[in-house]
């Protein structure tokens, strides 16, 4: 069977700085406790206008698309991952597919939040496997800074989250044993509501208080003041609960990567995690004995940019040098859901 590999990377990050001194003028907040629970420093907001979670991803799979000695014209599928699209629906995909002017192709939007770029990559994988498609653009893309509550209220979440894109061009191996050896991919929703955002959504009826509304107020079910007012509308996250459960999938999704393809950590040259938390991705290194070569981080400049944070930090690992051919590279993320995934790459 045909095996893939990353032919071309490519990011973008909005020239927009936003610093944890400057949310200070929005929220109560400080750098010294941002800095301490998260180890962000500062993150990029997308212009308000003219920057939408498409036009990044154009811009991040321009340089993907170039740099795998391609074209627009050549991708066959583009899968698209994020959590913040430019409208509810149609998906962003087809969005891209537009704005490149590519031909009728499929696209295909995943909604797996942080881990939406690893399911994406999989997903895509299975996809050259079977020989069905033979460039594949892979997408991680997020505006946040258009859905955070600024207020001192949502300041436990919006200090965490930043904008920016990354896209990976997916052609078929051409040397035996490169490219993706294995991804995985898990999920438990047993505590799906302890990171979400509640609304708009068609789960109202869970809601008592609109239970007797009848038909001609169904919209205001969709989208209320109330739920405006009560901040429905911004992602509500139980951090530490969201933090316990992470320091035990990150590391065994990242061993059972390793471990069905006959490694341990030592073999590995890179882990590129999801960018959540500058604690979580220290104590998962800790917890495998990696060593700071191993490992690479960059949530101090960018802040957690979910479905973009593994393609952003795995293209500027590339863009320094840090990853050569022939590495041993394991992509691995966690998020809402719960949903968690790896991949290990021979580069
Ligand atoms: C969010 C997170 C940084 C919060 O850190 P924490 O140590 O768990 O803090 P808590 O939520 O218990 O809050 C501690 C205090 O800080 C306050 N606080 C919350 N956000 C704050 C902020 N931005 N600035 C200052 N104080 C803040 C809280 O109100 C609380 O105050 P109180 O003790 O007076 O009630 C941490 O839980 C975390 O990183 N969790 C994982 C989140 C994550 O990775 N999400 C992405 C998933 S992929």
């Amino acid at each position: 069977m045909l095996s893939s590999k990353i032919a071309g990377i490519g990011k973008y990050l909005p020239s927009n700085v936003v610093t944890n001194q400057d949310l200070t003028a929005h929220m109560e907040t400080s750098d010294e406790w941002i800095v301490e629970r998260t180890g962000i420093k500062e993150r990029r907001y997308a212009h308000r206008t003219e920057e939408t979670t498409t036009t990044m991803a154009v811009e991040a799979a321009k340089i993907a698309i170039e740099r795998a000695g391609t074209t627009a014209a050549d991708i066959d599928f583009i899968v698209f991952a994020t959590l913040s699209p430019d409208y509810y629906f149609p998906g962003c995909g087809v969005l891209v597919q537009r704005a490149m002017g590519m031909k009728e192709i499929g696209a295909l939007d995943i909604r797996n939040q942080c881990s939406g770029f690893v399911y994406a990559l999989s997903v895509a994988d299975q996809f050259i496997k079977t020989g069905m498609y033979k460039n594949i653009l892979v997408i991680g893309s997020e505006k946040h800074s258009f859905g955070l509550d600024f207020s001192t209220r949502g300041r436990n979440v919006s200090v965490i989250f930043g904008d920016g894109a990354g896209a990976v061009v997916l052609q078929p191996a051409t040397n035996a044993g490169q490219g993706i050896l294995s991804t995985h991919l898990h999920s438990d929703g047993e505590a799906a509501e302890i990171l979400a955002m509640y609304n708009p959504g068609t789960h109202a009826n869970h809601w008592g208080e609109y239970a007797n509304f009848d038909e001609a107020e169904i919209g205001q079910m969709f989208m209320s003041h109330n739920m405006i007012d009560s901040a429905q509308n911004f992602p509500f996250m139980d951090g530490p609960s969201v933090f316990k459960k992470a320091i035990v999938k990150f590391p065994e999704v990242i061993l059972e990567a390793l471990q069905t393809n006959g490694y341990g950590p030592s073999d590995l040259n890179m882990l590129i995690p999801h960018q959540a938390n500058l604690r979580i991705a220290q104590f998962v290194q800790q917890k495998l004995g990696l060593n700071d070569e191993q490992v690479y981080n960059n949530i101090m400049l960018y802040g957690n940019t979910t479905a973009a944070s593994v393609p952003i930090a795995l293209c500027e690992a590339y863009e320094k040098n840090l990853i050569k051919e022939g590495d041993l590279v394991c992509l691995a993320a966690f998020g809402s859901g719960f949903t968690w995934a790896s991949a290990l790459i021979k580069w």
